[in-house]
């Protein structure tokens, strides 16, 4: 049986920058599911595509298996900024891992290929700059950050252990601090932080030395790497 568009799942498909590839997917011609739990997303950052007939949204948090028939998924879901992932740090690592064994569960069932998002996190505080992908970082397993790098790292391991075990097709790429609009204004994060200072007025906090390096992306170049890196244009109609 063909499809005449393929299908896409997109786990918190209603965040940042899963509303934005949503968007993108949508333009390119794919029939998009977005799953969300709205725990740091929103209906207002997908109400514009609501009234496309080739968007669905599904209320699903990803540590329940989800049973949809789809050709690849983007699994996101997972809050992002350390005030949102330690508010409930256990349902954090439930998130990145219950969550990934689920969405490759049914990459598995369904034959879909699957990409994660995982994070420049997995570095942890890493001792070498800048971090090449050999590098296997420097994380604290114990510390308040954990329930995101250790969460991540294991979905990174579930991930490379299905593929290798079980022949699932995926692509995990690592996000490195990614701005834009509909970002969280106060998620704590260093941009956003520079933004609300400047419109309010106030003086922009540095930490430490000010010495300190960061690599940031703009939202639309994250979401052109993301697609390039996994759907080449010629993949898009019929599965
Ligand atoms: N934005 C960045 O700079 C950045 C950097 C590195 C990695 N990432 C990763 O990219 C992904 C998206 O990040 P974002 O910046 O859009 O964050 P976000 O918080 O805006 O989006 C995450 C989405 O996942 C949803 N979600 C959280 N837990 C869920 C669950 N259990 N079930 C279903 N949905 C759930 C949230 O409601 C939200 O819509 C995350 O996995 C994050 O770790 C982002």
């Amino acid at each position: 049986m063909f499809r005449e568009r393929t299908r896409i799942l997109v786990t918190g498909g209603a965040g940042f920058l899963g509303s934005f590839l949503c968007e993108r997917l949508l333009a390119q011609g794919c029939h998009v599911i977005c799953a969300d739990n709205y725990f740091t997303g929103s209906r207002d950052n997908i109400a514009h595509l609501l009234d496309n007939p080739y968007f669905e949204v599904i209320r699903h948090d990803v540590t329940i298996p989800l049973y949809v028939e789809v050709d690849r998924i983007f699994n996101l879901a997972c809050p992002a900024s350390p005030i949102h992932y330690q508010f409930d740090p256990v349902q954090t690592t439930k998130t990145s891992v219950h969550g990934a064994i689920n969405m490759l569960g049914l990459a598995k069932r369904t034959k879909a290929r699957i990409l994660q998002a995982s994070t420049s996190e997995v570095y942890g505080d890493p001792a070498v700059h800048p971090q090449r992908e050999e590098y296997w970082g420097n994380v604290n397993p114990i510390g308040p950050r954990a329930c995101y790098d250790e969460g991540k790292r294991c979905a990174e391991t579930l991930f490379f252990d299905y593929h290798r075990q079980h022949g699932v097709a995926i692509k995990v790429i690592r996000i490195f601090n990614t701005y834009g609009p509909r970002m969280h204004p106060r998620d704590g994060r260093v941009v956003s932080n520079f933004i609300i200072q400047a419109l309010a007025g106030e003086p922009i906090t540095l930490y430490g030395s000010g010495e300190q390096t960061r690599s940031f992306c703009y939202v639309d170049d994250l979401i052109d790497g993301m697609i390039a890196s996994w759907i080449p244009a010629r993949s898009m109609s019929a599965p």
